[in-house]
């Protein structure tokens, strides 16, 4: 029997380069002057209904001393806990002005800083005690099965004692108010936003596939959780 020539098929789960790109473009340094103002001062109150201190709460709760933030944004809630030291704290982004601006604030912890994208297994000697993912996965493209490759990625960091955690803003099985609806079909339609059918139930089902113990709550359009006992995926 004579073999077929291999073909190299395209990955159809995996989001284009324009796709992953539009993602983090609006992330220019004059944006992020504003990105602490309009999403953590203004949306999270008016139109996603999660009060910025539910998600400092959750930091304050889940962040240790050996933490990795992926996707990192201008390093808000880093700087917010307060922490007075950390043992290593690495930052990753795909984005550079993101991370040259967290390392601007976060500079007294001395970060370790990793320009890399989540669609991609992280480059890191783990584990960490926790890991942060907030206010990511409803940035990334693809469903929320597909978007939750990205943890695996983050397997390189975590072994059963990692705490991960954090929170994204669902499209589906949320009551937005006119705010939201707003901002969800103009973020949805630049691309800054891939989260029309990301819904609690396919997030939850997504971690309890990976981790031992998962705790997904809701507030307002927000899904917040709290992942451990990582294995990979079944
Ligand atoms: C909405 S911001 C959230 C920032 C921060 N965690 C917060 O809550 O304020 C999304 C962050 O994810 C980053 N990001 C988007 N796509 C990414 C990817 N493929 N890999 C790594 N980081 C990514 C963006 O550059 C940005 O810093």
């Amino acid at each position: 029997m004579t073999e077929q020539p291999q073909t190299q098929q395209p990955d159809s789960s995996r989001p284009s380069e324009q796709e992953i790109e539009a993602a983090h473009a609006i992330y220019t340094p004059r944006n992020l002057k504003l990105y602490d103002f309009i999403v953590h001062g203004l949306s999270n109150r008016f139109a996603w209904r999660c009060p910025t201190r539910a998600l400092d709460d959750h930091y304050r709760a889940n962040l240790s001393s050996d933490h990795l933030e992926a996707g990192v944004g201008t390093g808000f809630f880093l700087e917010r806990a307060r922490r007075p030291a950390f043992d290593r704290l690495t930052l990753l982004d795909i984005n550079d002005s993101c991370l040259a601006e967290a390392r601007r604030r976060l500079g007294r912890y001395s970060p370790e800083i990793l320009q890399a994208s989540l669609f991609e297994p992280v480059p890191v000697t783990g584990p960490y005690g926790s890991v942060g993912l907030t206010y990511v996965l409803h940035c990334l493209p693809g469903t929320m099965g597909e978007k939750l490759a990205v943890v695996d990625n983050l397997a390189p960091a975590m072994d059963a004692d990692t705490v991960l955690f954090g929170a994204t803003i669902l499209g589906e099985s949320i009551e937005p108010n006119l705010p939201a609806r707003v901002l969800l079909s103009a973020y949805n339609k630049k691309g800054v936003f891939h989260n029309r059918q990301d819904d609690f139930a396919s997030l939850a089902e997504g971690l309890h596939r990976r981790f031992g113990e998962v705790r997904v709550w809701q507030k307002g359009c927000v899904a917040l959780f709290r992942a451990q006992g990582y294995a990979a995926v079944r």
